[in-house]
């Protein structure tokens, strides 16, 4: 019998890629395969199909990349769909859309099918001057010069819908709500396991890359593998019967746990003004302070989680509570990141920076601040709930939507607050939902299946969503004995990275 799963070892097209590098320009040619499709039972493989490409020589060099890592790439962008075929998936996406300025808005990285290329090239980190590798464009190009086999999948996202009339709409028009982009990342990277050996590179050596919402679902694939919660939804779209646990995650601004996203955000920004915006991705948010009373209440519940959490801080800190949480932020994130920028700067830059900036001053060894100085500079860019808002218009709740309901309320918080909503506990299939989308759900119990590598990066002003959310996943992974390398970029906004080419040294120092 045929099967419809096998990599088409011939059935390629030649190419050839350039990057340079910190030894000099690297020139690769490579085989291009587009357009596999990687589930037996596709809903739309538009979506469900992925792109290869395989580095055969690298600087005329012949290369055999049959057991290179797999350089995994989650082109999504706020959650939505990636496509894969039809001309707007792959390489729409390269190199990266642009990250927001830093400490701006960011903006969503790809539109419907128009993918961020993974970890954005955001905005060359340092915002001291240096410290950002801005030479060092897109990271496929990047890791194809590193020898790494480079997969990008499509995948179903909160957008896709039926067009109206459409029979394949008959039982709702709605067909990318969660946990459908998970679903179809988990089927992509079983593909890959059940072409061991016929396809090159080595399904044992995958790292999954990814910006914001790209990110939120490369760390959910990291921490969820082999989830049996998953199994049911894998099995109906026809996904290979193998493993999905992957080898690493990188991570740029992971907009994650979502559920307590709002609770953590008010209680980093909730006694700062918005700037307030028109529109865009985050709906209209007015200027000014937003409900004093409703976002105490948020953060209080996040006081709760924090606490729950029982984390043990990294680097001999001792343990994280609500009381102490923004001293550890500081202490552990905050200013190491601060003193990297700042020793990375010229004294000009240096001089120029603390003039502009009194809140900030260096004692000869250490940048000096405030957490409340710190969220001030930042600013704040959401409204009130940031994620799950009381009209359910957001990323989030329209994430969580089901095939006949376009959003739905994922927090008791939001749902209970709406004045539009009756019911005031969410349904038992949708807490199955969240905890499916929530990678700290999967770290908390210890998945066996959690990839033991995690290289984590957020813009230490990235406004998108609040910095425990990064810093507690960083140090739930430490707890439960992780390789992490997990750190903040000073004045960084939204996807910010400096340091692209160092992931690519780090995956080769894994797997060598
Ligand atoms: C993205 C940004 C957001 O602010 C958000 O809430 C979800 C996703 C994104 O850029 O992918």
């Amino acid at each position: 019998m045929s099967d419809i799963l096998r990599f088409p070892v011939d059935n390629y097209t030649m190419d050839v890629s350039e990057a340079m590098t910190k030894n000099g320009p690297v020139k690769v040619d490579y085989r291009k395969y587009e357009h596999l499709q990687y589930v037996a039972n596709p809903v739309d493989a538009d979506y469900q199909s992925l792109d290869v490409w395989v580095p055969v020589a690298i600087n005329g060099q012949p290369y055999d990349a049959s057991n290179a890592p797999i350089f995994f790439v989650i082109a999504v962008g706020g959650y939505m769909s990636s496509r894969n075929r039809g001309g707007d998936g792959f390489p729409g996406g390269f190199p990266g859309g642009p990250g927001g300025p830093p400490g701006g808005p960011g903006g969503f990285p790809g539109g419907p099918g128009g993918p961020p290329g993974g970890a954005n090239k955001a905005n060359g980190g340092g915002y001291l001057g240096l410290g950002g590798d801005a030479g060092v464009g897109d990271n496929k190009a990047l890791a194809l010069a590193y020898g790494f086999v480079v997969v990008q999948p499509g995948c179903r996202g909160r957008d896709n819908e039926w067009p109206e009339g459409d029979p394949r709409g008959a039982n709702g028009k709605y067909y990318g709500k969660a946990p459908a982009g998970m679903v179809d990342l988990k089927a992509a990277v079983r593909y890959l396991r059940h072409n061991k050996g016929v396809m090159p590179g080595d399904p044992e050596k995958i790292f999954s890359t990814g910006g914001s919402g790209g990110a939120a679902l490369s760390v959910l694939l990291a921490a969820s593998g082999n989830s049996d919660l998953y199994a049911p939804y894998l099995e109906a779209i026809g996904a290979a019967d193998e493993r999905d646990d992957i080898c690493g995650t990188a991570s740029y601004s992971a907009i994650t746990d979502l559920e307590h996203a709002d609770a953590s955000y008010e209680w980093e920004y909730g006694k700062i003004p918005a700037s307030g915006n028109e529109g865009g991705p985050m709906g209209f948010v007015p200027a000014g302070m937003v409900d004093q009373e409703l976002s105490g209440q948020l953060a209080d519940l996040y006081l709760k989680y924090q606490d729950e959490l029982a984390l043990e801080g990294i680097d001999g800190y001792g343990p994280v509570t609500s009381a102490n949480a923004a001293d550890y932020i500081l202490k552990k994130f905050l200013i190491p990141a601060a003193n990297k920028a700042f020793f990375e700067s010229t004294k000009e830059q240096q001089d120029k920076y603390l003039a502009e900036h009194p809140w900030f001053t260096f004692d000869g060894e250490s940048a000096c601040f405030t957490w409340e100085a710190f969220v001030e500079h930042c600013g704040r860019l959401k409204g009130l709930p940031a994620f799950d808002d009381f009209n359910k218009a957001m990323a989030e709740p329209t994430l969580f939507g089901t095939a006949t309901e376009n959003s739905r309320h994922f927090t008791e918080f939001s749902l209970r607050n709406d004045p539009n909503e009756t019911a005031t506990e969410l349904s038992d299939d949708l807490k199955v939902i969240i905890n499916m989308m929530n990678p700290m759900y999967y770290i908390r119990s210890n998945n066996p299946g959690c990839a033991p590598n995690w290289w984590i990066r957020h813009g230490a002003c990235d406004k998108d969503t609040s910095l425990p959310i990064i810093t507690n996943m960083a140090t739930a992974v430490s707890n439960i004995g992780k390789n992490v390398s997990a750190r903040l970029i000073w004045d960084g906004g939204h996807c910010a990275d400096d340091d692209t080419e160092g992931f690519m040294i780090w995956i080769k120092g894994i797997c060598d």
